[in-house]
């Protein structure tokens, strides 16, 4: 019998079913045993509240704040240990309702679960101070131990900060007995009503979900025509009148982007917008002690979303919230890549390094068989060879290196030994010309494609330059990248470093120019300015690393969640694209091949330089020779007087 009743009771422990008391009522023992376990009122509502935690299927902090006594806790706690399915990471603590102990600084925000007894006093005080963590990441079951009416639990809400994104459920009474419907409850701002959603019913240890979307964000969707308040943001006071009809789209384009995004958004959450308008994105302006521009809106409150991205800075991150959702707006160094002599020497290019290698060894070693058949043949045969020509390597060098250069051998062979090495060789160096100066032509025509990097811009001998923009001025100044900064000293600052867009435009058209601008600005001028051949060359190096520009909407907005899901949306349907694309233009293709390009000095300076040295070098060794002879013939003549003095003695 006794061992019947255990079995019993531990079924009773592990399905946590009330009827258990009275099956069990014939073991005094038990009886007692469970009355202090199971004897007050709230078991079942103890019971709902952890079936409903368990529900969730997170890993859960819970803390129970409340005025609960000892055994009320013990009864919670049993009801959340009791198993029920696999066992669930949870971590119960009790505490009074002091809201120093609300997750204020955990890092896992999310993994916190409040319970909340509106039956005890300070309760009400407690979700008043709460505020932030009201709507934001933290879940909150609220119960009541005494009254269960659902209208209550409305009044009780009636003056806190539930909005729209909370996570709060209540359980509150249900027309079925033994069983709670959980609700949830929610409004858009402090001042409209509060809207109560079923979210699913308890009854018998199940839950049944009645909600077909369990994501708020999404759920909540429809906010009936509520009042949004957005800031915009643009450089250009006449842009105001364009945002949406897509002309001038170079001026502010991110802002007219955004725009257009933001009214999608505002009309896919059925809410309204209202606009303020600003001529500055703006920063921290010490002088008065508050932000200036749209920031400024979103840190006094008067408006919520920005309707204009804006660039991530450290100073901004305190200001605002940053929606992890930006527009691809890419600002490089733009330019026109140099022909390739400019920045290789183009005589040299044709052949690799060790084909250079071959060529010479194979002039030297043909010289020096050249030499030894000759001597081979002077000496053993009758052969008559030129008078000039004499068997030395330097002369027979000379002769293998003028037949390299296709001049011609001046040495005719006679016998057939020196005939086969001059055919041979005056064949292989023909291929060889011939595949030369073909490549050469082909180089000549041909853009560099060596600029890749800072680095290599910085070696090049094209200038830089910047669209004269606020932005771009104070980050190119205030750069400290040891590469960025030798840029702007060595290639910008000489020159001028900030110029309109068409004049930038113009010089990249020059040539040896590189401009730092966005790319959608300057392609949009490019592809209107520029012949069709000159749009092939056009390339691009990255600048700054920068992150794109983001969306933000004022601290602790609660319809942040709603508006990013919005945005991600536009981006997977496609409509982010079709608007980019709308806005920005792209790298202009390029259809015309390239045409003739004349050969420039430049072309061909290498050449000059050879042949300017040899002069050089020529005319140093006259001097040299000259100087000689003069010294030669002063010893000559000291010499011959010297003779004729010692003559004249005897
Ligand atoms: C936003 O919430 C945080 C954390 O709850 C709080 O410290 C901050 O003051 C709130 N900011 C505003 C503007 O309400
Ligand atoms: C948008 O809100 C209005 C006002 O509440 C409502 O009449 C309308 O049905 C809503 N539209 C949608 C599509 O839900
Ligand atoms: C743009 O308009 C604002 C006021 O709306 C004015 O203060 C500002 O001077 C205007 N800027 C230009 C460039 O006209």
């Amino acid at each position: 019998m006794l061992n019947q009743s255990i079995i019993m009771f531990r079924y009773c422990i592990l399905k946590n079913v009330n009827p258990c008391e009275m099956q069990l009522s014939n073991g005094s023992l038990i009886v007692l045993f469970l009355s202090s376990a199971y004897g007050s009122s709230n078991s079942l509502l103890f019971t709902a509240v952890a079936d409903l935690i368990h529900y969730f299927h997170t890993p859960t902090r819970v803390s129970v704040l409340s005025c609960w006594n000892n055994s009320e806790r013990f009864e919670f706690w049993r009801a959340i240990n009791t198993v029920r399915g696999p066992a669930k990471a949870i971590a119960l603590n009790f505490d009074d309702e002091n809201p120093n102990l609300l997750p204020w600084n955990d890092h896992n925000q999310q993994h916190n679960l409040i319970v909340v007894d509106t039956a005890c006093p300070k309760s009400w005080q407690l979700l008043r101070e709460s505020g932030q963590l009201l709507y934001y990441r933290v879940k909150w079951i609220i119960v009541n131990r005494n009254g269960l009416e659902c209208d209550k639990f409305l009044d009780f809400f009636q003056d806190l900060q539930v909005l729209i994104s909370n996570e709060i459920y209540f359980l509150c009474e249900s027309p079925n007995l033994d069983s709670f419907s959980i609700r949830q409850v929610y409004r858009y701002s402090l001042e409209t009503e509060l809207i109560m959603e079923l979210f699913g019913s308890w009854s018998h240890g199940m839950i049944v979900n009645q909600q077909a979307n369990t994501v708020n964000a999404v759920r909540r969707r429809n906010l009936n025509h509520f009042k949004l308040r957005a800031s915009v943001a643009v450089a250009v006071n006449e842009s105001r009148k364009h945002l949406d009809d897509y002309q001038d789209k170079h001026i502010d384009s991110s802002s007219k982007l955004s725009y257009l995004q933001t009214r999608y958004v505002v009309q896919n959450l059925n809410a309204t917008v209202q606009y303020s308008y600003h001529n500055s994105w703006g920063y921290w302006n010490s002088s008065i002690g508050q932000y200036t521009g749209m920031i400024g809106d979103l840190v006094s409150g008067q408006s919520d979303i920005s309707a204009s991205v804006l660039f991530v800075t450290a100073d901004r991150i305190k200001a605002v919230d940053y929606v992890p959702m930006g527009i691809k707006t890419r600002a490089t160094l733009i330019f026109r890549s140099p022909k390739l002599s400019i920045t290789d020497n183009v005589f040299l290019l044709p052949f690799e390094g060790s084909v250079w290698l071959c060529i010479v060894s194979f002039i030297i070693l043909s010289a020096v068989f050249l030499l030894i058949i000759m001597l081979v043949e002077l000496r053993y045969t009758s052969v008559p060879y030129p008078d000039d020509f004499r068997p030395t390597i330097f002369d027979t060098i000379m002769n293998m290196f003028g037949a390299s250069c296709q001049q011609g051998s001046y040495l005719e062979p006679n016998s057939l030994p020196a005939r086969c090495l001059i055919i041979l060789s005056v064949v292989i160096l023909m291929f060889l010309y011939a595949s030369y100066s073909a490549n050469i032509v082909a180089l000549i025509q041909s853009p560099s494609n060596k600029i890749r990097t800072l680095q290599d811009l910085i070696d090049s001998p094209l200038t830089a330059g910047a669209l004269d923009n606020v932005y771009y001025k104070h980050y190119i100044t205030h750069e400290n990248e040891p590469i960025r900064k030798e840029l702007y000293e060595r290639k910008m600052k000489k020159y001028t470093p900030f110029v309109e867009l068409e004049e930038g435009v113009r010089k990249i058209r020059q040539g040896l120019y590189a401009f730092f601008v966005e790319q959608a600005l300057c392609y949009k001028v490019i592809s209107e300015t520029f012949q069709e051949d000159e749009k092939c060359d056009l390339r691009e190096i990255d600048y700054l690393d920068w992150t794109h520009p983001h969306y933000v909407s004022r601290k602790n907005f609660s319809f942040g969640e709603m508006f990013r899901h919005e945005l991600f949306k536009l981006r997977e349907f496609g409509i982010e694209v079709r608007e980019y694309g709308m806005i920005y233009s792209k790298k202009p293709k390029c259809t015309g091949s390239n045409s003739f390009v004349p050969v420039s000095l430049m072309d061909v300076w290498p050449a000059m330089l050879c042949l300017g040295w040899g002069f050089g070098f020529s005319a140093g060794l006259l001097l040299l020779e000259l100087l000689l002879s003069h010294v030669r013939k002063r010893q000559l003549s000291r010499k011959v007087s010297g003779t004729f003095f010692r003559k004249s003695i005897k």
